[in-house]
C-alpha cells in the first residue's frame, strides 16, 4: 500500500512541521519567477530570497544521499533575460546539495511561432531584435551530501528497472534503459487546455526522476504541487507521496489526476476507515490538510517484463510444473502399488 497526502498551504509553512528525513526524493517544479498568472513576486531577488527559504527547508526533510530534481527554465520579461536555472542552482550548492547530472528536457520543435510577435518584429526581423524560442528546460539532478543513501540489496533490486524489449540492427535492447542513459530526456509538453493549468509537467518527466533516483515504497515530495502530476507519478511507481499546493482551485484537478484509472489498481478509503485506521492522527499535525487518499498498489499489473526474460521465466514454470507431474504420477504408482 502506498500513501500520498496532499496538503493545502503554503509549503513553507507546511515543510516546516514536516518530520525530519521523512523524504527520500524531492521532485518539482517551482514557479519561474512571475512567468504565470500565479505569482506576483514584487522583485526578481524577492522571488530568488523565497527559493532560498524553500529549498533551504529540503536538507532538513532529505535523508542523507537523498536526491532533488529541480525543473526550471530561464524567463524573458520586456527584454529581460531572468537566468531562473543559475540562480536556483546556486542556491541548491550553498544549502549542500552536490550537481549530479544537468539534464535538459527537450520538446517537439516548431511548436511556437519562431518570433513572438508582440515584443518583437516578427514578420521582418532586424539583427538585435529577435527573441529567440526556446524548446528546452533545465532539470538538476542534485544529491544531498556526498555519497548515496546507503541501500540494501533487496531493496535495490525490488526496484530495478524493467521495461520492453525492442530490436536494433539485430539486438535486443531495452527501450527504457536507453531513453533513461541520455542526458537529453525528450518528451511532449503537458497541454494547458488538457490540464487546465498553464505550466504542468508532463507525466514522463517526474516518472523517470522517480525510477531513477528511489525505490519503491520511498517516499517523494513536491512542494509545488500544481495539478498533482508528481503523485500520480509516485502512485503508478509504487512510491510514497507528499503533495503542496497553495492555490485552492487546482485541488479539484489534483484529485481528479489522483482516482484510480484502473479499479483493480487502487483501493480507495471511506472517510470512516480513514478514522479507523488512525491516519486521520496524523493529518491533523498539519494546518489546512484538505484529503488524503491511500491507494493499494498491485505491482505485477504495472511491471512490464522484457520478453527475453518473461520467456525465461515460462519456460522455468514449464519445467517446474513438468517436474511437478512427474513426481505426483510416481507418488500415484506408488500409492497403486501400495
Ligand atoms: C510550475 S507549477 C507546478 C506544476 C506541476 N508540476 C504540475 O505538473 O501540475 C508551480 C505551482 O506552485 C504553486 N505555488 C506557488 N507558490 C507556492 C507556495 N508558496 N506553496 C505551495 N505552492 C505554491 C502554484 O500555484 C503552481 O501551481
Amino acid at each position: 500500500m502506498t500513501l500520498h497526502q496532499i496538503y493545502h498551504g503554503d509549503c513553507l509553512e507546511i515543510m516546516k512541521q514536516m518530520e525530519k528525513d521523512s523524504i527520500h526524493l524531492v521532485v518539482t517544479s517551482p514557479p519561474y519567477y512571475n512567468a504565470r498568472e500565479y505569482s506576483t513576486y514584487k522583485t526578481y531577488q524577492d522571488y530568488l530570497n523565497f527559493m532560498d527559504e524553500v529549498i533551504g527547508c529540503l536538507p532538513r526533510l532529505l535523508v542523507e544521499g537523498g536526491y532533488f530534481c529541480l525543473n526550471t527554465t530561464s524567463y524573458t520579461e520586456k527584454k529581460v533575460m531572468y537566468p531562473i536555472p543559475f540562480d536556483l542552482l546556486n542556491i541548491c550548492t550553498k544549502h549542500g546539495f552536490t550537481l549530479m547530472w544537468d539534464v535538459i528536457w527537450l520538446k517537439p520543435k516548431y511548436t511556437q511561432a519562431l518570433w513572438r510577435s508582440s515584443d518583437y518584429n516578427y514578420k521582418k526581423p532586424y539583427p538585435y531584435s529577435l527573441y529567440l524560442n526556446c524548446f528546452h528546460e533545465y532539470l538538476w539532478i542534485c544529491r544531498l551530501g556526498e555519497q548515496n543513501r546507503d541501500i540494501n540489496e533487496e531493496a535495490l533490486e525490488a526496484s530495478r528497472i524493467v521495461g520492453n524489449t525492442i530490436e536494433i540492427k539485430g539486438k535486443l535492447k531495452d527501450e527504457k534503459i536507453l531513453r533513461y542513459s541520455y542526458r537529453e530526456w525528450e518528451f511532449e509538453v503537458a497541454k494547458p487546455s488538457k490540464e487546465k493549468h498553464s505550466a504542468a509537467y508532463p507525466i514522463e518527466l517526474p516518472s523517470y526522476c522517480i525510477e531513477l533516483f528511489s525505490l519503491k515504497n520511498d517516499t517523494i515530495l513536491d512542494p509545488f504541487l500544481g495539478t498533482g502530476t508528481t503523485s500520480k507519478a509516485a502512485m503508478l511507481l509504487a512510491r510514497n507521496s507528499v503533495g503542496i499546493e497553495a492555490n485552492k482551485q487546482y485541488f479539484e484537478l489534483i484529485q481528479k489526476k489522483l482516482v484510480p484509472d484502473h479499479k483493480n489498481m487502487y483501493q480507495y478509503y471511506s472517510q470512516q476507515e480513514i478514522d479507523n485506521m488512525g491516519l486521520k492522527e496524523h493529518l491533523v499535525e498539519f494546518k489546512n490538510a484538505e484529503f488524503i487518499t491511500p491507494s493499494k498498489y498491485k505491482v505485477y499489473l504495472k511491471e512490464e517484463l522484457p520478453t527475453k526474460v518473461k520467456n525465461a521465466r515460462n519456460t522455468k514454470i514449464k519445467q517446474e510444473v513438468a517436474e511437478e507431474k512427474k513426481i505426483q504420477s510416481s507418488i500415484d504408482a506408488f500409492s497403486k502399488e501400495e
